[in-house]
């Protein structure tokens, strides 16, 4: 049983998306002209001028040739709202009408629990704490630094800034006499319990007091920081029920929306950079929350904008968690940007000492491609007069240009490198050409054949892909669309496809058919539950198939995927016999070529 959001059954699910025509959702979103039996449009998830973009009535599909967009219609309400697929689901319900009983008692359910009593207690506190802070004599001190550093109050109540009072028992009176539970408050680190009377006490003391809040702008957390210089700096909420570091941003929603239109978020290190760069006009930004970026927050990311701007510390440490972030974000694929501070600064720093215009414009604005940034950074600390390191240098850079995507980006920087060195560029060419080999070698021949990758996108250009690569697709485009052909080739083949991801397709798809249903791709996308396949899948669903597929074609597929794996065998055969011969060991040579022989044979028929 696929887990679907597992609170709405499957077939409520599909009720919903039969009652949608995608075609109306998109509309709304993009101007679609006729095409054939599919409508076109500009792709609304990437900028282009020449529309790439295409939907399918008949399929109830979209997908994009430019970017690698695709799905169905909760697809694309996730992908333009930025919702997750329960959301989506109860979006497009809404719309043609259906009810979601299932949710409601759900949600009803849930105003009782545990979870409702931590938000509801964490609002609670943060509402005290932002009183404290403003109207009361013990805030006075914690205002008046917050005003030192800078902090206005609209700062200060747009992040509802507050302050935790240097007593034991504050907040915890508080709870009690509001009849919250004492206990729940200790499971989300609001209050912690004494050990030698049980009795409650505030967990955060003396403490200006940074509201979390998650993706629908409830509070879930606090970090606490210390007025003085004293450790730890911050004391943050623990993970709990409510609050998971991992899957949230620093000041998310209230980014959301400025992310959305400029489709471009910045990436912070702090809470207070977020806050401070908001005043300076910077209303894309989020933190991540003291660690490195995750998954989870890159996938945050993505669904709400296509460029990151990183703006970390400038240290040391700052670069190195660059470095990392570009390596996250670009794996899902954003488009990055670094913003570069001076040495020794970070965001506030910088916004205190030059003014909100100049962040504004010299930082966020300034902004670097991201192979810049890993020249600059593989720079710091190398003397470049000095030959070895100047050659180490010139290394580096080189097998980071081996990893750019374009010819033209890989060509600029070559040149660039050749200028500064007074390098020949035919050196630097071969010696690129090298790493290229030493490169592949170490991806193993596993990855070699793999997609064509760009940026992390699966690209499939139809011309450059190999025939068993293509007969995959194929075999895949007419094994959605009949499920006797599908039939045929599980008798035949198996689930044995060479792309990893159409292996995993297909199994997918032997799995929807077992179970009794009927060929329908926008459903069986649904049930890959998984953002890659299913876009992989829908290009594929996608692809204009001939409508009868004749024994003789059907074959030919087979035969190509069948031999593929045998053809590679038959290269590494090929390679150690020239091995051997070089050994001079011509009786070995021999032997291996009789193996050559038979297995071409084999391969014939
Ligand atoms: P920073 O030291 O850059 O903090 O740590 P900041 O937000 O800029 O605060 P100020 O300007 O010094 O007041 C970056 C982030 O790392 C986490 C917090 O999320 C902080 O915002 N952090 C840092 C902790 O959780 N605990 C600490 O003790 C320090
Ligand atoms: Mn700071």
């Amino acid at each position: 049983m696929k887990k679907m959001g597992n609170r709405i059954s499957e077939d409520k699910v599909e009720k919903i998306r039969n009652s949608v025509d995608i075609v109306d959702v998109i509309s709304e979103y993009v101007q679609l002209k006729k095409q054939g039996r599919n409508l076109i449009g500009l792709c609304p998830f990437h900028g282009e001028k020449t529309p790439s973009f295409s939907v399918s009535p008949e399929k109830q599909l979209y997908h994009c040739f430019g970017c690698g967009a695709g799905g169905n219609v909760f697809s694309f309400v996730m992908a333009t709202h930025g919702y997750e697929f329960l959301e989506s689901v109860k979006h497009l319900a809404r719309r043609v009408n259906i009810d979601l009983p299932e949710l409601e008692q759900n949600e009803k359910d849930k105003t009782s629990t545990e979870y409702n009593l931590m938000v509801s207690g964490s609002e609670l506190a943060a509402k005290l704490y932002h009183h404290l802070l403003m109207n009361t004599e013990q805030g006075k001190n914690a205002f008046q630094y917050l005003k030192e550093r800078g902090f206005t109050e609209e700062m200060i109540s747009t992040f509802s800034l507050g302050f935790a009072p240097n007593t034991w028992d504050t907040l915890a009176h508080f709870f009690e006499k509001r009849k919250v539970p004492l206990n729940i408050m200790e499971q989300i680190g609001l209050l912690a319990k004494r050990d030698f009377d049980g009795k409650y006490f505030d967990r955060f003391r003396d403490r200006v007091m940074f509201p979390i809040w998650n993706k629908d702008g409830k509070i879930i957390g606090f970090g606490g920081r210390i007025i003085g210089n004293e450790q730890p700096k911050y004391l943050n909420s623990p993970e709990s029920k409510i609050f998971n570091k991992s899957k949230i941003l620093y000041g998310f929603h209230i980014a959301r929306p400025e992310m959305r239109k400029k489709n471009e978020a910045v990436l912070f290190e702090g809470y207070v950079d977020v806050i401070t760069a908001w005043q300076a006009g910077v209303r894309n930004g989020v933190a991540t929350l003291g660690t490195a970026i995750t998954d989870e927050q890159a996938k945050l990311i993505r669904r709400n904008a296509e460029t990151v701007i990183i703006c970390y510390d400038s240290d040391r440490a700052g670069l190195k968690a660059t470095y990392r972030a570009i390596e996250i974000l670009e794996a899902h694929n954003c488009h990055i940007k670094v913003a570069s501070l001076p040495e020794g600064y970070d965001p506030d720093d910088y916004i205190q000492k030059y003014g909100l215009e100049k962040f504004r414009n010299e930082v966020i604005g300034a902004n670097q491609t991201t192979m810049a940034f890993k020249m600059n950074f593989l720079r710091k600390g190398k003397n470049l007069q000095n030959e070895a390191e100047r050659m180490k240098y010139i290394e580096d850079v080189l097998s980071e240009i081996t990893s750019l995507s374009k010819a033209i980006e890989r060509d600029h920087y070559l040149r660039q490198l050749s200028q500064e060195f007074s390098l020949s560029l035919d050196a630097l060419k071969q010696e690129l050409y090298r790493l290229y080999k030493i490169k592949k070698r170490n991806n193993n021949s596993h990855n070699d054949h793999h997609l064509p990758k760009m940026k992390g996108k699966f690209v499939t250009e139809k011309k450059l892909l190999p025939a068993f690569h293509n007969a995959e697709r194929m075999l895949l485009a007419y094994m959605m669309k009949d499920i006797n052909i599908a039939c045929t080739v599980q008798e035949k083949i198996g689930g044995n496809f060479n792309i990893d991801e159409y292996h995993a397709i297909v199994a997918h798809l032997y799995a929807y058919y077992g179970e009794g249903n009927e060929p329908n791709s926008s459903q069986f996308i649904q049930r890959l539950n998984d953002e890659k396949l299913s876009r992989i899948a829908t290009e594929i669903a996608m692809m204009t198939i001939s409508e009868q597929l004749s024994e003789q074609e059907l074959n030919d597929y087979i035969k190509q995927i069948t031999n593929y794996p045998k053809v590679i065998e038959i290269e590494k055969k090929e390679r150690l016999r020239k091995e051997a011969e070089s050994r001079e060991d011509y009786k070995m040579a021999a032997n291996i070529a009789m193996e050559i022989i038979q297995m071409k044979k084999e391969l014939k028929h």
